[in-house]
C-alpha cells in the first residue's frame, strides 16, 4: 500500500478478535515509535506493555474498558520529563512517535485505538503501576487484531483547513 493510502484507511478499532500479537511485531511497533522526530533529537518518549491481567487492572480508569478488555496489547506512553527541553516540543515529538506506531500496526493489518480519556484517572494508574517519578503518562495505545473491517472515516474538507 502506499503511504497516503496506508494513512488515508487507518482507522481507530475499539472492537478486536482474540489473537495474540507475534513478538516480532510489537517489537517492531516499538521500533516504528522510537524512529520518530523529536526536537533536538532529545527522544522524550517511553513505553510500557501490558497484556492479560496486566492489562485488564487499567480496566477501572476509563469508560473505554471494552477496549482494553477486549486487545491483546496495550501501549502506555510516557514523557520522560528527564530527557524533557520544551514541553510543546516534546508533546508534538510524542504525537508524532504515536502517529508511526499507529500506521505500522495498521501497515501490518492490526488495528489500533489512543485512548486519552483515561489520563482523567492518571494518577490513580500512577499508583497502581508505579512507574517512576520521572514518568508522565500521555496515552494509551489498546492494540490487537480487528474483529470487523472498519467504516470509511470523516474528515473537514481540504478548502476548510488551508488559510490563505
Ligand atoms: C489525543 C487523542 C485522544 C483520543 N482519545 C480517545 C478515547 O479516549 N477513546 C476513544 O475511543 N478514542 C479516542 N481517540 C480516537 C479518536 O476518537 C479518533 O482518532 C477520531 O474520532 C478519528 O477517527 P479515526 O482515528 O478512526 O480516523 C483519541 C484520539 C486522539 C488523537
Amino acid at each position: 500500500m502506499n503511504v497516503l493510502n496506508l494513512i488515508v484507511s487507518r482507522r481507530s478499532i475499539r472492537k478486536f478478535k482474540k489473537a495474540a500479537i507475534a513478538p516480532k511485531i510489537l517489537e517492531n511497533i516499538l521500533e516504528a515509535g522510537r524512529w520518530a522526530p523529536s526536537g533536538l533529537n532529545n527522544q522524550p518518549w517511553r513505553f510500557m506493555v501490558l497484556s492479560g491481567k496486566g492489562k485488564d487492572i487499567l480496566t477501572k480508569f476509563t469508560h473505554y474498558s471494552y477496549v482494553i478488555k477486549g486487545a491483546d496489547k496495550i501501549i502506555l506512553v510516557f514523557l520522560d520529563k528527564k530527557s524533557s527541553y520544551n514541553l510543546e516540543k516534546d508533546l508534538m515529538a510524542i504525537g508524532a512517535c504515536i502517529q508511526n506506531m499507529l500506521l505500522y500496526i495498521h501497515s501490518q493489518k492490526l488495528g489500533a485505538c489512543w485512548l486519552g480519556e483515561i489520563l482523567n484517572q492518571r494518577a490513580e494508574i500512577k499508583k497502581v503501576l508505579k512507574f517512576s517519578k520521572t514518568l508522565e503518562l500521555k496515552a494509551v495505545l489498546a492494540i490487537g487484531e480487528p474483529f470487523s473491517q472498519p467504516k470509511k472515516g470523516k474528515r473537514k474538507k481540504l478548502e476548510r483547513l488551508v488559510v490563505n
